[in-house]
């Protein structure tokens, strides 16, 4: 870990716990609340492959909404307009992992920090903002910006073109694992977040370096 320069960060499922709306979901729809949060989550994902892998894109809103639809429908939920806008808003306020504040805190004096996401600049911004991590960052960079998704090479090219650094220098942290082995295959530094116990993905590459949770990152980091 010694050449690396800068840090980078997957947000949804990394830094920021999607599954933070199941608060929202359960209120609206008692019962269901943790079904529509995995679906909507896993649909999100798809859709994201499905599209680049089609050439039309939608920007990553539109996408979260699209999969939320499809979630309440799978579940036969109905939802007018309001109610759902009032789910995918959650999307706006998700909240950090525990550790996330610190963690950053304590890395922000020995390195550079960065986002590199799906989300659109505006969903990454409400969320960084609301959880007060703006200072943190230098960059936050979306996939919007080539309008094509992960895992597509092009959009952590957005690092060291951004960042000013070698691939190898930079440090990408997913707590996705089909991530992670994107950032792998395209040459950064991978560190995997495996916060559920979980195989990582047949996809021909290993991380780096795999961690339970960011704390355990900053120590490897700070040592
Ligand atoms: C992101 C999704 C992949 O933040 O979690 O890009």
């Amino acid at each position: 870990m010694q050449s690396i320069k800068a840090v980078a960060f997957d947000a949804y499922g990394t830094l920021f716990d999607v599954h933070s709306v199941t608060a929202k979901t359960e209120r609206l729809f008692p019962g269901h609340g943790k079904r529509i949060s995995e679906i909507w989550r896993q649909k999100q994902l798809e859709y994201t492959w499905l599209r680049s892998l089609m050439g039309r894109y939608i920007d990553f809103w539109r996408v979260t909404d699209d999969a939320l639809k499809y979630a309440l429908k799978t579940l036969r939920l109905q939802a007018n307009d309001r109610t759902r806008i009032v789910l995918l808003q959650e999307y706006l306020v998700l909240k950090p992992f525990p550790e996330v504040f610190s963690v950053l805190q304590q890395l922000k004096p020995v390195t550079t920090l960065a986002i590199l996401s799906n989300g659109t600049p505006q969903m990454l911004n409400s969320i960084v903002n609301d959880a007060g991590l703006g200072p943190f960052f230098s960059a936050v960079l979306s996939a919007d910006a080539i309008k094509i998704y992960k895992p597509y090479m092009g959009v952590y090219q957005l690092l060291p073109a951004n960042l000013g650094f070698r691939k190898e220098e930079i440090l990408f942290v997913s707590a996705n694992s089909w991530d992670a082995a994107g950032a792998k295959a395209f040459g950064l530094a991978v560190c995997w977040v495996n916060r559920s116990n979980m195989p990582f993905d047949e996809l021909d590459v290993t991380p780096d370096l795999v961690v339970n949770n960011l704390e355990q990152l900053k120590n490897i980091l700070l040592r």
